[in-house]
């Protein structure tokens, strides 16, 4: 399935195909054709996917690996990438592929948006999360040691390739951790994509249906407001508590899982205020127990100091994204005191 984005600063193909794997050189041939393509990937995914990648791509492709995991997404490392484009002799027509999860495609579009003042990237997620979420949108960054994704642009890639076959080496964490990514889309969307994750991911065709159902919902949003100024902020349900959650946790629970936690959070929170009806909140809490979510540890109360830091807020106020149903939430602005007094 190809899903087209057409958003403020670049129309790109999101394509979604089982086995796309085996056919990378057809599927990269009208990006990489003529020019030189560098990989930027990271040690979990070079010792399993890498050679089907270069097996595509011409003999001699440089290869620039991290070692995975958040901690590659810095400032420095980003430094080394565009150095290392430049020692490869990159030009500002030649191209790079973010072959990995979140972390290599933040960071690989964030390099790829200032080497030579920007050139090409394509996105090849491997992992559920990039798939369905961070790979789409353009939105790239590193971590600054003040925050997650402090420094980035809004860069979008060339075009995206993911194929779901490649989850099959998916580690649990990182498996659980796109679950937690795609619970938000089931919540904001609610339909079949809340539908095929109450049933079974893994009968049919249920995942690459997900995968596409959410691709497109993030495609609406980003095409409607790219630079998030209004609606793209409901992507970020579940977000504002689970960066708390994850920096109260020292980075110990992993991304998806945290924003699991939020929901949850803002969950319970939207039925003490009267906002969301018992049905709507049962089932989403079931959907959170199915693929067995912790509870948050903390208490909201010791997190409140971390939501005055949240790099969403603006003037004192926060953007929150509260469930009024599963299909509709929406944006309300309020104050850190009403924000204390609504989730505690
Ligand atoms: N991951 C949320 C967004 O792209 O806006």
């Amino acid at each position: 399935m190809e899903i087209t984005v057409k958003a403020g600063t670049r129309t790109y193909p999101v394509i979604v195909e089982r086995g796309l794997t085996d056919r990378l050189a057809e599927a990269l041939a009208p990006y990489a054709a003529g020019r030189k393509v560098a990989v930027v990937t990271d040690d979990n995914v070079a010792k399993l996917w890498l050679p089907r990648l270069l097996a595509a791509l011409p003999e001699g492709t440089p290869v620039y690996t991290l070692p995975h995991g958040e901690n590659s997404k810095n400032w420095e490392t980003a430094g080394k990438i565009v150095e290392w484009l430049a020692a490869n002799k990159l030009t500002r027509t030649d191209i790079v592929a973010a072959f990995g999860g979140g972390v290599v495609g933040d960071i690989t579009g964030f390099a790829a948006s200032v080497y030579m003042r920007g050139i090409d990237y394509v996105q090849i997620p491997t992992t559920l999360l990039a798939g369905i979420d961070s790979s789409v949108g353009g939105k790239t960054a590193v971590d600054l040691s003040a925050g997650k994704n402090l420094a980035g642009r809004i860069y979008p890639p060339a075009a995206v390739l993911f194929d779901p076959d490649i989850l099959s080496t998916l580690p649990p964490t990182e498996w659980k951790c796109g679950i937690g990514e795609a619970v938000k889309y089931a919540v904001l969307a609610g339909g079949e994509i809340f539908d095929i994750m109450e049933d079974d991911l893994k009968k049919g065709d249920n995942l690459e249906r997900l995968v596409a159902l959410c691709v497109d919902y993030k495609r609406r949003v980003v095409e409607a407001d790219e630079n998030e100024a209004g609606e793209r902020r409901l992507l970020n349900l579940g977000h504002t508590i689970g960066h708390a959650i994850e920096a109260e946790s020292g980075l110990g629970f992993p991304h998806g899982v945290c924003v699991a936690m939020g929901i949850a959070v803002i969950a319970r929170a939207c039925i003490r205020g009267g906002l969301l009806g018992k049905d709507d909140y049962l089932r989403i809490m079931s959907l959170l127990q199915k693929y067995g979510f912790p509870e948050c540890p903390y208490s909201v109360r010791a997190m409140l100091p971390r939501l005055a830091h949240d790099k969403k807020l603006t003037d004192g106020t926060l953007k929150a994204v509260v469930i009024r149903s599963v299909g509709n939430c929406e944006i309300k602005e309020m104050s850190l005191d009403e924000a204390e007094k609504f989730l505690v």
